[in-house]
């Protein structure tokens, strides 16, 4: 065993604005088996990660929750903290960038890199929400596009036809966040000089491999030869975020801090555990550096975050481990077929270590996307896992137990030839290493198919019915044991839970990579076979599809059938048929809700003052306290009978009335019309 490598691990933070889904796990579950694998291999592996907590997206749910940034990512670092959990994903520290740790790095890296002469201040002109007196990024801005004429396209690039575009070009641009019609207004930004000469020489030669694979390094070859701009790295208040030093008002762009988290969560392992925190980041630090990442934020990885590093006195990663995106049956992830599935969900139907297999056999230190295929999922967990390894102990731990008080006997060594030159020549760990793990369970099966074909052919069921043959069915078992506790090994880091429950039922210490092969002893005493794991029923899988579509999709998307089988619950009657002229009477208009308050000495109502472009707001009394918090309100677009005979209430006049949807399920549910709705539309 060679000298132990001190290795600092990463996963990208995933934001704090939504729920784990099987895309992320790629990763997690990657870095998690590859972190495990050098643990076992008897290195320092420290695994960090951390939830990335700043920017617009943030601040804005925060609002339309009616809670504070600070109270959401709280409760959703929780969340994700529970589904990594429950998938085994062992991180030494899981973290959030909204920390002082975090701050703290970001603020040296910023100073240090302003000294160097590297930032820069400019003006910059941007769209700003008059209504919302903040500047929009580019996603809340909505357009037609100035290419195609698309309606309702975002403020980058046009999701039909592909333009990619300046905010600004939009035609007829309105505000996401309000509905407002935007102003350009200038405001001063700060960036990073990446068109600096230093910047450009240093990445050319720094990414290449092994910093980078051989297929990022092409695609960042082109990026850096069409010349990188300068970064900018400041956005202005309101914003969810560390406020920089000597810019009041001006706060880091999220992708500022971001990567910084990793720092952040390593020092505060490091104040827990006494890890020196400058051992691993000094320039020419001994310490592997290794970040896992999805290949869509290639570019903040292996351009911007290196750049900053070595301009700001910190080592570089060692390498930034790319991989692909996840399909689901072959297309990307979608909530109306049930394929955007949570991590929540999945484990309320199926055993973490199933997908944690699946992943592992297809993943293989490339770029390119991974599909689970859900059929193909079933039958390959089924068969490699129980009917292949798990069958080994099922078919031979009996006759130990019964035959021999649980005591192992001597081995044929013929038999476990081929196990000990696998572990011997390193084809599984070498595999491991390089994160094709899809080879190491391909030589993983194949001994598994050995293993099952020595019992096969020696056929213990039958000596076990013939006399004499005592020895020789003795000798059988002990060795299938052995020969399935090398499997357990090799799969350990793939399938921790199931490991320890192996480890506990051969009653021997935790298995690990580092000591030489030896047999499990004669004499040596095993516990009673539990059964080790069930094959996946279809039914939970479509169990699992059926919560995801029913969860995610719009009532309205239900198709009948599935509507009908899950519907406990009698539609009301519908009302007596009306003609087109009848319903022309009822003058229907988008409100913008401008205030919104309680109403003294009635529990059940708010009041709303709601403007439908005439020139003084509307006042409306409604029966929805119980279902909103008035702030939450304020702002929202909803939709209001503008032509009701106004009533005298006891708390005044109600000019109005808005429409919400209720019955025993709940409620009662505003309405709300599709961005780009104006106050004052007519709803016809
Ligand atoms: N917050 C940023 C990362 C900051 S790192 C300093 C982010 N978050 S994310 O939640 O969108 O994604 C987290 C990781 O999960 C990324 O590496 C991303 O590529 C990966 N994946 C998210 N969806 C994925 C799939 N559908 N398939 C595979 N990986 C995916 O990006
Ligand atoms: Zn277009």
């Amino acid at each position: 065993m060679s000298a132990a490598r001190k290795i600092l691990v990463t996963s990208a933070l995933p934001y704090a604005n939504g729920s784990i889904h099987l895309g992320h796990l790629v990763e997690y579950i990657q870095t998690d088996v590859w972190v495990r694998f050098q643990k076992m291999r008897g290195h320092q592996c420290i695994y960090c990660c951390a939830d990335d907590t700043h920017g617009a997206p943030i601040m804005l749910r925060a609002e339309r929750e009616g809670i504070t940034p600070e109270q959401l990512i709280d409760r959703v670092w929780h969340e994700h903290k529970r589904d990594f959990d429950g998938f085994h994903v062992a991180f030494d520290n899981y973290y959030s960038t909204n920390t002082p740790e975090t701050r703290h790095y970001a603020d040296l890296i910023y100073t240090r890199l302003r000294e160097a002469g590297l930032i820069d201040v400019r003006s910059v002109e941007q769209f700003f929400d008059p209504d919302k007196q903040m500047f929009l990024p580019d996603r809340f801005v909505k357009g037609e596009c100035p290419k195609c004429h698309a309606k309702d396209q975002y403020g980058d690039n046009c999701e039909a036809c592909g333009a990619a575009y300046q905010p600004t070009e939009l035609i007829n641009p309105y505000s996401a966040v309000s509905g407002a019609t935007p102003v350009r207004k200038h405001s001063d930004h700060y960036f990073f000089r990446l068109s600096d000469p230093r910047c450009a020489d240093f990445l050319k030669e720094w990414i290449t491999p092994p910093q980078v694979q051989a297929e990022a390094s092409n695609k960042l070859g082109e990026w850096l030869s069409g010349g990188l701009s300068d970064w900018d790295i400041s956005r202005d208040s309101p914003y969810f975020g560390f406020e920089i030093p000597d810019a009041p008002g001006k706060f880091y762009y999220v992708w500022l801090d971001a990567p910084v988290g990793y720092m952040g969560s390593f020092k505060h392992y490091c104040d827990r555990s006494g890890v020196n925190f400058d051992a691993f980041w000094k320039p020419g630090s001994d310490a592997e550096l290794y970040h896992f990442i999805g290949k869509d934020i290639l570019y903040f990885h292996a351009l911007f975050w290196p750049a900053e590093l070595h301009h700001a006195g910190f080592r570089t990663p060692t390498s930034v481990f790319c991989h692909g995106f996840l399909t689901v049956n072959g297309s990307k992830m979608s909530k109306s077929r049930g394929t955007f599935i949570t991590a929540e969900s999945y484990l309320k139907h199926l055993n973490p270590e199933y997908l944690r297999y699946y992943y592992a056999a297809k993943l293989n230190g490339t770029l390119e996307d991974i599909d689970l295929n859900l059929e193909d999922f079933s039958a390959r967990v089924n068969s490699d896992l129980v009917g292949k390894y798990v069958n080994i102990a099922s078919r031979c731990a009996g006759f130990i137990s019964k035959r021999f008080s649980g005591q192992l006997g001597p081995i044929d060594n013929a038999a476990t030839a081929d196990f000990q030159s696998a572990f011997s020549e390193g084809v599984i760990a070498q595999s491991y290493e390089s994160r094709d793990f899809a080879r190491a369970l391909r030589e993983i099966m194949r001994l598994a198919d050995a293993a099952n074909l020595y019992i096969a052919e020696k056929k213990p069921w039958e000596m076990a019915k013939q006399e004499g043959r005592e020895a020789e069915l003795h000798t059988v078992c002990s060795t299938a044991l052995t020969l399935f506790r090398d499997l357990t090994l090799y799969l350990k880091p793939v399938l921790p839970i199931l490991a320890a429950e192996v480890e506990s039922f051969l009653n021997i210490a935790p298995l690990n990579w580092s000591e030489d092969w030896a047999p499990l002893p004669a004499g040596h005493n095993i516990r009673e076979y539990q059964h080790l794991m069930a094959r996946i029923d279809p039914k939970q899988i479509a169990a699992l599809v059926e919560e995801n579509t029913q969860n995610l999709a719009p009532a309205s998307e239900a198709s009948p059938t599935r509507h009908a089988e899950h519907q406990q619950h009698a539609i009301q009657p519908i009302a007596e048929t009306i003609g087109i002229d009848d319903f022309g009477k009822i003058d229907l208009r988008i409100a913008r809700i401008v205030t919104a308050g309680p109403v003294e000495g009635a529990d059940k109502l708010l009041h709303l003052e709601l403007d439908i472009g005439e020139e003084k707001p509307r006042q409306v009394f409604a029966g929805i306290k119980a279902a909103y918090a008035p702030e939450t309100l304020v702002g929202r677009l909803t939709v209001m009978v503008a032509n009701l005979a106004p009533r005298k209430m006891k708390f005044g006049m109600s000019e109005g009335m808005v429409l919400a949807a209720s019955d025993e399920r709940g409620g009662p549910f505003l309405l709300a019309p599709d961005s780009g709705a104006q106050p004052g539309m007519r709803i016809k």
